[in-house]
């Protein structure tokens, strides 16, 4: 029988495991921050100087993590965030993330530019609670197409990426020759004669469906395959630098369900995002990956839920590796933590499986956090909890 726990104890045994299975270029692209990575490792050390001060003789024995996210119950407090490429990490990325987001009752956002149509996620994700997020395009017309095909396939919620009005200086893209369009150099072309992924994920594309995956979700006009065909005028038309709070109004009157602003660390823009009518915001620094020297999200929450915290459903991600991690940030307020890399990691492990086993350590890890801090229940995670090491 196969070992349900793939050999890894924690988050950081899922991405050892990851980084032998997956091209160097390709482990980088979703394991990197960018620049100097000052961002990715301060995501981390900024929960490090949160203590915590637990209760005891506390009736434990009736814990639950169970919260509500916009009038829906979900099992954890946890939702798979969106990344781009899961479908790379391994065959059918996007529906094992999608599936194992169902089987532990967590919301899965797809990315737009996921690499498998958002039709067929929703077919084949058993009934999960399916959010999906979009990025603002010039032609703002497209972009209202493709939310109007999101509400017709079922998607419960919209999530608006802001802090990405241009794409992070990511150095180690360039020197692997892992950009996209796909550009093949001598030095790629080693790296991809990866036995391992070759045969289990492109292989897999190729035999089984003719051909490499792309971005499915894109308009025709945007250029959608992996390895060319992106020509210049395409590229400009994925441009990101003219989005405004008035695009956030404008979505607000065609997008009927809840509406989520993704990449807040200001107290001023929470406040703006809900002026705008929206729903929910994602305090985020995107995992590190655009703005080196951007903020620990762990750092601004607090404040941002003063300003908000009754306005909107603040959630959080960036940096969330451990239990511990997400119970800091619901005792300051967040409702539940968006994983990234995390769920990735295992996707490339062990396809569905290796997802499933992400979330299971999350789940164990909140729930004995929970137990030794005297807390049944996510409601009770407050502040009086922690304690600042400064
Ligand atoms: C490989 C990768 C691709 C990503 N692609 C997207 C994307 O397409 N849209 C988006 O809103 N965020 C994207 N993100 C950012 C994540 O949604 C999230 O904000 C970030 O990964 C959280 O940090 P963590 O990885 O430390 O959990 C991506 C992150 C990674 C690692």
């Amino acid at each position: 029988m196969a070992d349900a726990s793939l050999g890894a104890y924690n988050i950081e045994d899922l991405r050892e495991i990851a980084r032998r299975r997956l091209p160097h270029g390709l482990f980088e692209y979703l394991d990197r921050g960018t620049e100097d990575d000052v961002s990715l490792r301060n995501n981390r050390t900024a929960f490090e100087q949160i203590g915590l001060r637990p209760r005891v003789l506390v009736d434990v024995s009736k814990r639950n993590q169970e919260v509500t996210l916009f009038g829906r119950s979900i099992k954890m407090p946890l939702v798979i965030g969106p990344t781009g490429f899961g479908g790379l990490c391994a065959y059918q990325g996007e529906f094992a993330l999608a599936k194992a987001a169902a089987a532990a009752g967590v919301p899965y956002v797809l990315g737009a530019a996921s690499l498998t149509a958002m039709e067929k996620v929703v077919e084949q994700s058993g009934g999960a609670n399916l959010w999906f997020q979009i990025t603002m395009w010039p032609d703002r017309k497209l972009c209202h197409t493709l939310v109007e095909r999101a509400r017709v396939a079922g998607f419960q919620a919209l999530v608006v990426l802001v802090d990405a009005a241009v794409l992070g200086n990511r150095e180690y893209n360039r020197r692997n020759g892992f950009m996209i369009p796909f550009q093949l150099t001598w030095r790629s072309a080693f790296d991809l004669l990866h036995f391992h992924w070759l045969c289990g994920v492109i292989l897999q594309y190729v035999l089984r469906e003719g051909g490499l995956p792309s971005h499915d979700n894109y308009p025709e006009e945007l250029g959608r395959r992996l390895t060319s065909g992106r020509t210049s005028a395409g590229r400009k038309r994925t441009k990101t630098d003219s989005l405004s709070w008035e695009d956030l109004r404008a979505l607000r009157k065609v997008w009927p369900h809840p509406l989520i602003v993704k990449g807040i660390l200001s107290p001023r823009d929470a406040v703006l995002a809900a002026d705008c009518g929206a729903d929910g915001i994602v305090v985020s620094n995107h995992g590190g990956r655009n703005l080196d020297g951007a903020i620990a999200p762990i750092t601004a929450l607090p404040q941002i839920v003063d300003v908000v915290g009754k306005r909107l459903t603040v959630l959080i991600d960036s940096g969330f590796r451990r239990g511990s991690d997400v119970v800091k940030a619901l005792a300051l307020g967040a409702k539940a933590v968006l994983l990234g890399r995390a769920p990735l990691y295992g996707l490339s492990v062990a396809g569905q499986a290796g997802v499933t086993r992400s979330l299971e350590i999350f789940r164990d890890e909140i729930d004995r956090v929970m137990a030794l801090l005297g807390c049944n229940s996510v409601a009770e995670l407050a502040p009086e909890l922690l304690s600042w090491n400064r």
